[in-house]
């Protein structure tokens, strides 16, 4: 199945954090990358908040993932060093492929900003036909990271539906 040219990416958008799932505090980072999906004509597929366990976050890459209605999902949190923050093992959990000039690129881009991006262990893989990278949980992050990748994303889509077309990019 190849993606139509020029339809708009098809974003996903999980937040991971143990005090946005309990309701405890309200989730900034979900909505900024719904607001920045929409600002580049990109669709909203599908949102969610979980807690920081591993396995309900690989579940729920999984569901998103083989469910065929997502491009790209993108994930805010739990990227740290804290005991708890653990996306980065779930995500491996169950991405097929990893994808490591992506986060190289945010790596490399987010430490002209600030020496704490050496502190996320953030990933990105490919599952199936959709692409998962990890964003840092803050708000700032989240918009920062989302900028490195956004030129790429269509490409990167492009190529994933091995769209014959997608050479043009080039
Ligand atoms: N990357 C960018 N671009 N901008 C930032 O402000 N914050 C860092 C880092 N990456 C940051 C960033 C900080 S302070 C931390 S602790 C790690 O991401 C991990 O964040 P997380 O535990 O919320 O996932």
């Amino acid at each position: 199945m190849s993606r139509e040219r020029n339809t708009p990416l098809r974003i996903a958008i999980l937040t991971v954090s143990d005090r946005s799932a309990a309701g405890e505090r309200d989730d900034l980072s979900g909505p900024l990358l719904e607001d920045l999906t929409r600002q580049h004509g990109w669709e909203v597929s599908l949102t969610g908040i979980v807690p920081d366990e591993g396995e309900q976050i690989a579940a729920k890459l999984a569901e998103w993932a083989d469910g065929g209605q997502v491009d790209v999902i993108l994930t805010t949190g739990g990227t740290g060093f804290a005991p708890r923050d653990v996306t980065p093992e779930a995500t491996l959990d169950v991405i097929e492929r990893r994808t490591p000039g992506l986060v190289e690129a945010i790596r490399a881009e987010s430490l002209k900003i600030t020496p704490h991006a050496m502190l996320s262990r953030a990933e990105a893989g490919i599952r199936s036909r959709t692409l998962i990278v990890n964003f840092p949980g803050s708000p700032k992050a989240c918009r920062e990271n989302f900028e490195i990748i956004q030129p790429v994303l269509a490409h990167a889509i492009d190529l994933l539906r091995d769209d014959p077309g997608s050479e043009a990019g080039h």
